[in-house]
């Protein structure tokens, strides 16, 4: 794992984005993109780059189950919003929080995550270590599956919603066999709140009970954090 200590996402995003153009260069045709607030600034610097998506094919990793795009919520929007809007992709695919039958829209998922090997995957982390929405104690060879959002995550995420019992109760989301298929892994994280997570990830035991501590297990990672997320790693 190689950690990055930055001062702010603006100097994350652009290693973020130095990586990124590498692996583009080198023939990187399938990304795996994240939501949340920590890549936001990464999107940013992405949508205001030359780079030119039109052969590149994305991969979410998760979708909250009963959102769709009309929803400002749903993680459909945010990549709309952040990325697809302004840099067209040959194709974006996303789980479909709105599916009338959530069975049939994981085999479709599924189909799709082993018909596009993911080349970069960006990642954020929970609180409690969650990747994608793999909460604690999901299993290390899951593929993608409907999730039960752990209270602490619901709780997380409330910030976003007017109101509280307005927070999906469950997601689709890539599991933690999918995001370790991926060839890199850049995974940023900000903000004192991440601490915990950041050093149980780099420096805990590989368990899981702490899914992004599995990453220990995968050759190509790069962290990039700031100060207080760095804050309680000891090396
Ligand atoms: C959410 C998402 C994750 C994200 C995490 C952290 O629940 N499913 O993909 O990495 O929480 O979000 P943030 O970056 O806003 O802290």
């Amino acid at each position: 794992m190689k950690v990055f200590v930055v001062k702010d996402q603006v100097e994350g995003a652009g290693i973020a984005l130095d990586i990124l153009k590498q692996k583009m260069a080198d023939g990187a045709q399938v990304l795996g993109l994240a939501t949340g607030s920590s890549p936001i600034e990464f999107y940013k610097q992405v949508r205001e780059s030359e780079l030119d998506f039109s052969e590149v094919t994305s991969v979410n990793l998760d979708e909250y189950v009963g959102l769709g795009e009309d929803s400002d919520q749903s993680y459909v929007y945010f990549m709309k919003e952040h990325l697809f809007n302004a840099k067209p992709f040959k194709e974006n695919h996303l789980p479909n929080g709105l599916a009338a039958d959530l069975d049939e829209e994981l085999v479709r998922y599924n189909a799709i995550l082993e018909e596009h090997p993911v080349d970069f995957q960006i990642l954020g982390i929970g609180r409690n270590g969650h990747i994608g929405f793999n909460e604690p104690g999901a299993s290390f060879d899951g593929v993608a599956r409907v999730v039960d959002l752990a209270p602490s995550t619901i709780e997380a995420n409330a910030r976003f919603f007017a109101d509280p019992e307005e927070v999906p109760k469950q997601a689709i989301s890539m599991g933690i066999a999918n995001i370790m298929a991926a060839k890199t892994i850049v995974l940023m994280a900000y903000g004192p709140e991440k601490a915990d997570a950041i050093k149980a990830t780099v420096e805990g035991t590989v368990t899981e009970e702490v899914p992004a501590s599995v990453l220990q297990n995968h050759d190509d990672v790069v962290l990039i954090i700031d100060e207080a997320a760095a804050s309680k790693l000891t090396k």
